[in-house]
């Protein structure tokens, strides 16, 4: 049974910054809990968006986390940044916002409709290269709404055309090839390049010992892409005159015909707010715990700084196959944190990087992880794909390491990926899988069974009356039976199903009837869904 957290809340601490495929941290919790002992050592080495290393911290644990991505060691440490004073970084704020010049801030200024009052705007929508509305939010009446943008305001930008950038920004630094522009400098707006220049100029210039300084630096890459052309116009909040900026959801950097111009002083701020509750959170959870947190850019298949048999439990995460590109979609962050990823170790599958590299590179990674782990002691790898050949690939590797199986268990994302929602088929769980190393594995020969006999007896086992499934929960059905069969009972799997679809055709061929009925989308469509009734099996005999 999937584990059920449906009670559970995004926690303060990570939404300081956008991250794909957080781990729920209550699980991670779970896990750290359940597998370790306070001061023990703990190891993640592709801590992304920072959970292992907080959870275990706040746990009492010590721990180690590396990431080839630069970006997500910075948000790790900010996260786990223990005794900052949120009151001195408050007069630390004010003084720093103090000293964005006047002339910078008049670019955003203009008139409120209600009272005339000269105010800075929250954003504007442009439109084939014009602007077309603002919106407002009036501190001196209280006018809040959309509104047509004037000749004044229009103005403006043609004088904004003439400033030449003496600040340092990220100029003709490449995107990755599916984006719609060629650098990163051209997701701006030429009034926002000025502003975000000028503000990560004075972040430059803080002091590198001051405590405050990553702080401000994490909130500048949140606002860098919360500031950019990708920001779509969310057609249904402007009809409610509200603020109609969406949000960078495309797993790319697009750039619409019509776009939100974001104010970026003011998402600056909006970012303050979200660190300062972030760290009150963090500050509660952290309160006297003293224990170690060492985190490094570095590559998971070179372990090489951590000594054999020192670790007490790995908790991770790796990459799913070709799913997210982390690097590609972090590229704004690293250019203007001026950090150049390691991109030839990324794990990943791509048009440069096969399949066979990526099993490679996880293979490495994996032996890696082995060898550091105390005897005795666990490892939790958490996975998720859609094509069976590339799980039997890694529960192969895994058994030949020399673990003994413990647990697998699946479990709910946090938030379900477009694909999950929209796509019939798509996988709709997270798997985590707990291995123990063992001193020496009893080898003995392999046997062999063919995936449609497992799936085949799995059916037969569960034909109750009522019960019909839909094609993923079958799919997440074989994955645990799979990773059983070959970490437990040792056996080679011949893969002849090989994903969701080759899944659809084997059941139909075996009588099972479909039977569609109408699921709530995000969007708050309903759409059909396919499940099967294994009541109605037809035939006994696996065909
Ligand atoms: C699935 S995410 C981890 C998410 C994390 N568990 C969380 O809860 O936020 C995988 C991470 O692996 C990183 N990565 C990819 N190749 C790597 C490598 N060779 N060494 C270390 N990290 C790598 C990516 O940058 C990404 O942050
Ligand atoms: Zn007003």
């Amino acid at each position: 049974m999937a584990i059920d957290n449906s009670h559970k809340k995004y926690a303060e601490r990570y939404k300081i910054h956008q991250y794909w495929s957080r781990k729920p941290w209550y699980i991670v919790r779970n896990y750290i809990e359940k597998y370790s002992d306070i001061n023990d050592v703990i190891l993640d080495p592709f801590v992304g968006g920072g959970v292992t290393a907080f959870e275990a911290i706040a746990l009492e644990r010590n721990v180690i986390a590396y990431d080839i991505n630069p970006v997500s060691i910075l948000l790790t440490k900010v996260i786990c940044e223990k005794d900052i004073d949120l009151w001195s970084f408050n007069q630390f704020f004010l003084k720093f916002m103090q000293k964005i010049p006047d002339n910078v801030r008049d670019l955003y200024k203009t008139k409120c409709r209600n009272c005339h009052k000269e105010i800075s705007f929250v954003n504007t929508i442009w439109d084939s290269n014009q602007i077309t509305s603002l919106y407002i939010s009036c501190n001196n009446c209280g006018f809040k709404g959309n509104v047509q943008s004037t000749e004044e305001d229009r103005a403006k930008l043609k004088e904004i055309e003439k400033i030449k950038i003496e600040n340092w920004y990220p100029n003709n630094c490449d995107l990755p090839k599916n984006s719609d522009v060629d650098y990163v400098h051209e997701l701006y707006t030429k009034r926002n390049l000025i502003v975000l220049s000028e503000i990560y100029r004075l972040i430059c210039d803080i002091d590198e010992e001051n405590p405050f300084k990553n702080l401000l630096l994490l909130m500048f890459i949140s606002t860098s892409t919360r500031t950019i052309k990708s920001i779509f116009v969310n057609h249904h909040r402007l009809s409610n005159n509200l603020n109609p900026a969406g949000v960078w959801g495309e797993k790319r950097f697009w750039v619409p015909k019509q776009f939100v111009e974001n104010n970026v002083i003011y998402y600056f701020n909006e970012r303050y707010e979200k660190i300062i509750k972030a760290k009150n959170e963090t500050s509660a959870l952290l309160n006297n715990k003293r224990t170690n947190c060492t985190l490094d850019v570095s590559p998971a298949q070179d372990l090489n700084e951590i000594k054999s048999n020192s670790v007490d439990y790995v908790f991770t995460d790796p990459p799913y196959a070709g799913a997210v590109k982390y690097l590609d979609l972090s590229t704004v962050w690293n250019c203007w944190l001026n950090a150049k990823p390691m991109k030839d170790y990324e794990i990943i599958l791509s048009e440069d990087k096969n399949l066979d590299s990526y099993i490679n590179q996880i293979g490495i990674s994996l032996k890696e992880m082995f060898r550091t782990l105390k005897n005795g002691k666990h490892l939790s790898i958490c996975f998720h794909f859609s094509n069976l050949q590339i799980w039997n690939e890694i529960l192969q590797l895994l058994n030949s390491l020399g673990y003994e199986f413990d647990n697998v268990e699946i479990f709910e994302p946090m938030k379900k990926s477009h694909n999950q929602y929209t796509q019939e088929g798509g996988v709709e769980t997270d798997v985590i899988i707990t291995l123990k190393k063992v001193s020496s594995k009893n080898i003995q020969k392999q046997r062999e069974i063919k995936l449609s006999d497992i799936v085949f007896s799995m059916i037969a086992s569960m034909k109750i009356p009522g019960v019909s499934l839909k094609t993923a929960q079958f799919y997440d059905k074989i994955v645990v039976d799979m990773t059983k069969i070959i970490l437990s009972e040792n056996y080679r799997v011949v893969v002849d199903i090989k994903d969701l679809n080759s899944l659809s055709v084997f059941l139909e061929g075996l009588g099972i009837q479909r039977k569609i009925e109408y699921e709530m989308e995000y969007t708050g469509k309903t759409r059909e869904i396919i499940k099967w009734d294994i009541n109605n099996v037809k035939c006994v005999q696996h065909p």
